[in-house]
């Protein structure tokens, strides 16, 4: 049986790992008055024995973070460990799947070709992310680009960058950032901070495009996605309000969306190059 299907998983198996992210999440910083639960834990109300085991818990003090809010995300509502440490490849497809609700194959593509490009086969922790030019890139659209040669780039969001990056959204539909939106956004920012390699582009164009076909839902091809939605969850790394993904985001569907984004950049670079830059 295949080991990745968590539906199909012994409930006890599940159970046992949630446990683990959950000690794991509270064993840090033990509060006085109650020795299995941190003070965040206290002072926001939640408890890891009540069914609230996915609620939104800003990190602590030495949790480990990247430059991905899709994966910090899942940190933060521990479908990933909540210290951001340790993490397998079985892992990150687990919360893939369950967080974003990603079909198997496009989970174990992302996971596997992550941990490929890190070269971290066994383990790692989120912060190995930002190892600039792995993954890791520059344009991005809420971090800074690596600056002066260093080894890590960025992990705090630029608010002010991001900003910018939503507000270049709504152009095609109020209040929405849409797939056209997306094209001409990477198409400034490529143009501001100098063009990506081939295989960097590709990365770049894949992150915003399946960002809108996860939190757009299913017509997100279609409508993008909200630019609140999106920003939020950019710069605040939580999932929406009732967060309940419609559809299961494929491998073929992110191809299509992916190459929409790609098309419609070309069309844009084959026009004259745009004036006014993002910037952050
Ligand atoms: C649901 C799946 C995922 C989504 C929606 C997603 C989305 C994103 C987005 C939108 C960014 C851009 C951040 C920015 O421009 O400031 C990003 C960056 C990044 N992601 Fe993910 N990601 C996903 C999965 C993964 C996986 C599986 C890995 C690796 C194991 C990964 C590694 C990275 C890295 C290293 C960056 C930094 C790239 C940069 O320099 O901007 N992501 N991701």
């Amino acid at each position: 049986m295949n080991p990745l299907i968590t539906s199909t998983r012994p409930i006890h198996q599940a159970t046992r790992r949630s446990s683990a992210i959950v000690r794991r999440s509270i064993s840090s910083t033990p509060s006085s008055s109650h020795p299995s639960m941190s003070h965040q834990e206290l002072a926001e109300g939640s408890c890891p024995h009540s069914d609230k085991m996915h609620e939104f818990r800003a990190p602590q003090d030495g949790d480990s973070r990247s430059p991905c809010p899709a994966l910090n995300t899942l940190a933060n509502h521990a479908y990933l460990p909540r210290d951001g440490k340790n993490i397998g490849v079985w892992d990150l497809v687990r919360a893939l799947k369950e967080g974003y609700h990603l079909s198997t194959m496009l989970a174990c593509l992302l996971s596997f070709g992550g941990v490929f490009l890190l070269g971290q086969i066994r383990c790692m922790s989120l912060v190995d992310l930002a190892r600039h030019g792995l993954i890791e890139h520059n344009a991005s659209l809420g971090h800074d680009d690596d600056v002066n040669g260093a080894e890590y780039a960025p992990i705090k969001v630029d608010k002010k960058l991001l900003h910018h990056v939503c507000a270049e959204g709504g152009k095609f539909l109020p209040g929405r950032l849409t797939l056209h939106d997306a094209a001409r956004i990477r198409v400034k920012r490529e143009s501001a901070c100098g063009p990506l390699d081939g295989p960097h582009a590709e990365i770049a164009r894949g992150e915003i495009a399946i960002a809108i076909g996860i939190l757009g839902g299913k017509d997100a091809a279609k409508n993008g996605v909200d630019i609140g939605v999106f920003h939020n969850w950019m710069q605040h790394e939580r999932l929406p309000a009732d967060w309940k993904p419609d559809h299961t985001q494929g491998l073929y569907q992110t191809y299509k969306i992916t190459k929409y984004v790609r098309d419609h950049m070309k069309e844009l670079k084959a026009e004259q190059p745009p004036k006014e830059t993002v910037e952050s």
